[in-house]
């Protein structure tokens, strides 16, 4: 069932719970969270990053995918389409693709100018029916070879946009995007702790889920988050599991490259990495 993000969220604000949210890549990686979400009866939010997007051949054509497959597949869960990290342009275009939910991203600009256009997406995506996420300082991660180490938010910042009426705030904590660093610090729950006393309901949007030890996770969730957002882990799930069938020759058995088949074990490898982060971030039986 596709719906906007905010009643998930409020949800799971009020039940110390999170919501993951998957990114997703094509139709085998939508299907594998999808039936896991219903097998597990929690709630879920189906990511596209600007990238994938564009993949996919575009907005218009996600949209479509995850509205069919959600019906043919008798989905009842409630299920968030939601653009990830989307430019000013790209929050208009998924709302008039019929997307349920979007992220405006705009840490990287000046806090007056990331207020104002905030304010005004705000506005735009509240009069279609749709959830909207904001984002104060920027989530670091690998960018041209050089690994950022996440950058904290300034409380103050986080209410200022808080305040504007978004339905759920991405606040950097120290988190990155990708794999961690050998030598990261950990999450900043001094900084959580602030943003969130600052926030009060506001639910928190933990970015950089992939790597995060489960201790830190279940600390970041009693401390306010109640979305996670994981991408990497599935994308080497899905490798991992790829790579094995095809170094045991498996694709040169009999039909084994039908692309049904040799696609299969990396589906089945994200259903397995949905599946431990739902148990992990509470969210079963919460549909
Ligand atoms: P990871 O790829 O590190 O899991 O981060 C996902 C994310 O935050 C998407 O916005």
């Amino acid at each position: 069932m596709l719906v906007s993000a905010k009643e998930m969220l409020d949800k799971a604000k009020a039940g110390h719970y999170a919501v993951g949210q998957f990114n997703i890549n094509n139709l085998e990686w939508t299907k594998a969270i999808l039936l896991t979400a219903q097998e597990l009866n929690s709630p879920v939010i189906l990511g596209v990053s600007e990238g994938a997007g564009k993949y996919m051949t575009g907005y218009k054509t996600v949209a479509a995918m995850v509205k069919a497959m959600d019906e043919e597949l008798g989905i009842t869960v409630p299920v968030a389409l939601h653009l990830d990290h989307g430019s000013y342009e790209g929050c208009y275009k998924c709302i008039e693709a019929g997307f349920t939910s979007i992220m405006f991203d705009g840490s990287h600009y000046a806090i007056d100018e990331n207020v104002a256009k905030t304010k005004e997406l705000v506005e735009a995506a509240h009069k279609n029916g749709m959830s909207i996420e904001a984002e104060v300082g920027s989530i670091g991660g690998e960018e041209d070879g050089v690994v950022g180490m996440g950058e904290c938010a300034d409380p103050n910042e986080c209410k200022a946009i808080a305040d504007l009426g978004v339905d759920m705030l991405a606040a950097g904590i120290g988190n990155i995007h990708g794999k961690y660093p050998a030598n990261w610090a950990g999450l900043s729950f001094e900084t959580l702790d602030s943003i969130q006393k600052l926030t009060g309901a506001m639910p928190l949007v933990l970015h950089g889920g992939t790597g995060i030890p489960a201790d830190m996770i279940k600390k970041a969730i009693d401390l306010g988050v109640s979305k996670i957002n994981v991408n990497t882990e599935c994308q080497l799930s899905f490798a991992d599991a790829t790579r094995k069938y095809i170094e045991a020759g498996k694709d040169l058995e009999g039909k084994g490259f039908d692309p049904r088949k040799l696609l299969a074990p990396g589906t089945e490898a994200i259903k397995a990495t949905v599946k431990e982060k739902m148990e992990l971030f509470g969210s079963v039986g919460k549909a």
